[in-house]
């Protein structure tokens, strides 16, 4: 992970209208180029609206959000602001324009004036890094849920963003879905290196992010890496979270006697935890 900033969110406060309430207030926020962060939090504690922030599509009443050093409040780099920050949302019905897979994932392309010969290359490039080959000429509509979700993934990839942001994007799905969106997301993060910012408001998606950011109504309520805050039971009971599920085990297997010394977040570290306990007993 570099210390480049890619976004810069600086004492924001944001709402929808004069008359109503703040629903984001005064949050400070960085994003670096290189990691994962996971915005999480209860609904309505104003996760999509901050994200529709990083990327211009709505505008701080109060403060400044620097996108790829561009200030979102002067709208003539708008476009160049989308560009370098892709967006996947919740459903995967309403994301699919296209009649085949691959026209989809070329249709932003198209709107961005790539040339053609480019364009073929990009994605085919994408389609491979989404594991969607063979299925270029499916209709959209033939596919699972976490297949769509992967063709809206690799339309984002297609334009070469700098950050790829994910608001609640494997949540419409069932957990084979979920568990195969997830994979690639992690290839993109490790393999790849690319930023991403997953949102959600669930515990069990929050573990795999290099830091996380909780929202509660409208402010950050903590910061920091997911090791840290979803062992913490205190601050869990504050933040009205449930530890997810392999701290729970590991919490219950101490209450047996069996102490894994070591906090195993993912279902992989889970594992490996288990095993050395299980070679040393
Ligand atoms: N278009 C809108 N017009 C008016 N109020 C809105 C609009 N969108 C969201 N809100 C309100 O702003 C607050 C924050 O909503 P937001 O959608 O950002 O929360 P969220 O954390 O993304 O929630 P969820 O988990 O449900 O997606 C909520 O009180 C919501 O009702
Ligand atoms: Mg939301």
């Amino acid at each position: 992970m570099s210390t480049e900033k890619l976004i810069e969110v600086k004492n924001v406060s944001f709402r929808y209208r004069d008359d109503s309430p703040y629903v984001v207030k005064g949050i400070n926020l960085s994003i670096k180029r290189g990691e994962w962060l996971t915005i999480l939090g209860h609904n309505g504690s104003g996760k999509s609206t901050l994200a529709k922030m990083f990327n211009a599509l709505y505008t701080p009443n109060e403060g400044d959000v620097i996108s790829f050093g561009h200030n979102t409040k002067s709208s003539d780099t708008w476009t160049e602001i989308r560009r370098q920050a892709a967006m996947v949302f919740q459903n995967p019905d309403n994301q699919i324009v296209a009649p085949t897979v691959e026209d989809d994932v070329a249709f932003g392309l198209e709107n961005a004036g790539v040339s053609y010969e480019d364009m073929r290359r990009r994605v085919s490039d994408s389609i491979s890094r989404l594991g969607l080959e063979g299925m270029e000429k499916r209709e959209p509509h033939q596919l699972s849920g976490g297949q769509k979700q992967r063709v809206a993934l690799a339309g984002a990839l297609a334009l070469k963003p700098a950050v790829i942001i994910l608001d609640e994007a494997t949540s419409m799905l069932d957990p084979s879905g979920r568990a195969e969106v997830l994979t690639y997301i992690k290839n993109l993060h490790e393999n790849e290196n690319m930023t991403i910012i997953t949102i959600t408001h669930d515990v069990e998606e929050a573990v795999f992010a290099d830091r996380l950011v909780v929202l509660k109504d409208g402010q950050v309520l903590k910061e920091g890496t997911p090791a840290h805050l979803l062992t913490d039971a205190d601050f869990l009971r504050e933040a009205h979270l449930k530890a997810p599920f392999t701290v729970q085990l590991t919490t219950e297997l101490k209450k047996h006697g069996v102490d894994l010394r070591r906090d195993a977040l993912t279902r992989e570290e889970l594992v490996e935890a288990l095993w050395t306990y299980k070679q040393t007993h």
